[in-house]
């Protein structure tokens, strides 16, 4: 596994809509262990591929639970609404308040290419929608009702 570098807001990768992933290959095995220890190292709770330059729908998500990977990620359904902060690694130094649902279902395929079901809640149904958005070229700040400042995350 290696860390990659993360693509910063501004560059034109995190605004490219992501191609499915046709072959779970030795690649994109890769790129998975890759995400998780990026992730990890920058002490984040999900990364999409398109946050180290790869156009394809890929997704890790770790919110204290243990190591999610979805592979082609597709938001089913969605319950209630939530507005609370939110961060991104390809935009530092910054914070927003963003509304999303409070619970959100979630097919995909694992690392094996087999056909999972993940229902999130709370702070794992907002890095659902955060990372899913990103294959999309969504980026939280698009959604973002106002700035977080470093006073009122101290409250
Ligand atoms: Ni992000």
């Amino acid at each position: 596994m290696a860390i990659r570098k993360i693509v910063k807001i501004g560059d034109d990768t995190l605004r490219k809509v992501c191609r499915p992933v046709t072959q779970i290959d030795k690649r994109i095995l890769t790129l998975l262990g890759d995400m998780a220890e990026t992730m990890y190292a920058a002490d984040g709770v999900g990364l999409a591929a398109p946050q180290v330059g790869i156009l394809r729908r890929v997704v890790v998500i770790d919110v204290g639970e243990g190591l999610v990977e979805l592979i082609n990620p597709e938001i089913v359904a969605t319950e209630g609404a939530s507005v609370g902060p939110e961060g991104c690694l390809s935009v530092p130094g910054r914070r927003g308040l963003v509304e999303r649902p409070t619970k959100v279902t979630v097919h995909a395929l694992d690392r094996k290419g087999r056909e999972i079901e993940v229902v999130g809640t709370g702070l794992m149904a907002v890095a659902l929608c955060h990372e899913i958005d990103h294959l999309d070229g969504v980026i939280y700040v698009d959604k973002m009702i106002k700035d977080i400042t470093d006073q009122e995350e101290e409250e």
